[in-house]
């Protein structure tokens, strides 16, 4: 990857306004952060919209509505944070990973921006950015204070454990080997007729279901060692999410499901304990493998509540504290992206910078 890690100067952004644009998927995002933590403003406009007619992302689509929607997306994000454009102090950016299609209209414009304005142009990766975003919005010594820390991403995309020793070092831990939670969820939700995108609708349909839901079983998603998937990662930290939906399947065969059903309705509920269930246990996992101050959670399914609840219990029983973003940090955001390039995450780099769409964290 072209660029080079920031220097100690130009990473003290303590007093520093920064320009955030994130364009991985189907929101086109611009923040303005101010010392990391202060998010002047924060603009998000989703062509999920027109996603759900396909029930699921078109990146060609996504694409588009990225060049139509950026330039005023950024004015807006600038207007509503009541800075003037001299007074930002750089131009943050998610390089990846996501669609390579979308990932380009934001690092184009963040360029042309960086240039016009003669200020820094940072890559951000997005995984990390969503790691960041549970400190959005407070004092900044509670980033200081929070290593070491473990990290769960939950998002549509992406669904890793990553230890967080000390501010900026990730290192994999464990990730599910198929299907990301987020991406669970939206199949369910396809096979049950209930729209895109599925996380909030089956958390709808699952606080509907009447008594006796429980019965309804699903598989754990267990990785047995040796997995050729496993690329050396520790199998009691990993999972597998297509048994879920491919059992969903099975079950949906004979049934009608139309929204609202109960069938429906407890379907969703018993397949939203079984994701939620996995995640939490593969956190027990971690978080008893010691030394931890804290779990921080971030991605748009951490919007869920089931799950919210079911990491509170699991990090008190860990004696660590849980890190959750607030709701309009938990989806696709840019104050995360700016936010963390606040505290000296990412990479200062060159026009050459090229997005990054299998970005990883190492
Ligand atoms: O982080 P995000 O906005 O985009 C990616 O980086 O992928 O996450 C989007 C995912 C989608 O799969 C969506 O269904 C899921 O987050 N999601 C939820 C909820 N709200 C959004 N999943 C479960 N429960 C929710 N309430
Ligand atoms: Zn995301």
């Amino acid at each position: 990857m072209p660029g080079k890690k920031l220097t100690p100067e130009v990473g003290n952004r303590k007093s520093k306004v920064i320009l955030g644009i994130e364009t991985s998927c189907d929101e086109t995002a611009a923040a303005v952060v101010r010392n990391g933590v202060e998010v002047l403003s924060t603009v998000i406009k989703s062509s999920a919209g027109i996603h759900a007619l396909y029930g699921g992302v078109v990146p060609e689509i996504a694409s588009r509505c990225h060049v139509e929607a950026v330039a005023p997306v950024v004015q807006e994000a600038v207007n509503r944070a009541g800075v003037a454009w001299p007074d930002i102090d750089a131009v943050a950016v998610t390089q990846g990973p996501g669609l390579a299609s979308s990932l380009v209209v934001g690092l184009s414009a963040a360029k042309g921006l960086a240039v016009a304005l003669g200020k820094p142009l940072i890559g951000v990766n997005h995984l990390e950015g969503h790691l960041f975003s549970v400190f959005l919005g407070r004092p900044r010594d509670v980033f200081d204070n929070a290593f070491p820390l473990l990290g769960l991403v939950v998002s549509g995309g992406h669904t890793c454990w990553v230890a967080m020793p000390e501010p900026h070092v990730y290192k994999l831990l464990g990730q599910t080997l198929d299907d990301a939670a987020g991406e669970a969820f939206d199949k369910a939700a396809k096979l049950l007729g209930l729209g895109y995108p599925g996380g909030p609708v089956m958390e709808k349909a699952a606080k509907q279901a009447a008594p006796g839901w429980e019965k309804i079983v699903f598989p754990q998603g267990r990785i047995q060692p040796g997995n050729r998937l496993l690329g050396g990662l520790d199998p009691a930290l990993c999972a597998s999410y297509s048994g879920l939906k491919t059992a969903l399947m099975y079950k949906v065969g004979g049934a009608s499901c139309s929204p609202n059903n109960d069938e429906t309705n407890a379907l969703a509920a018993a397949y939203q304990e079984a994701i939620v269930g996995v995640l939490a246990e593969r956190c027990e996992v971690a978080l008893s493998r010691g030394g931890w101050k804290g779990l921080a959670v971030g991605g748009g399914v951490s919007l869920n509540g089931r799950l919210r609840v079911a990491l509170q219990e699991t990090c008190h029983k860990a004696g660590v504290e849980l890190f959750l973003a607030e709701p309009k940090y938990c989806g696709d955001n840019a104050a995360m992206i700016a936010g963390l390039a606040g505290f000296g995450g990412g990479v200062e780099a060159g026009l050459d910078m090229d997005v990054a769409p299998g970005m990883k964290i190492k």
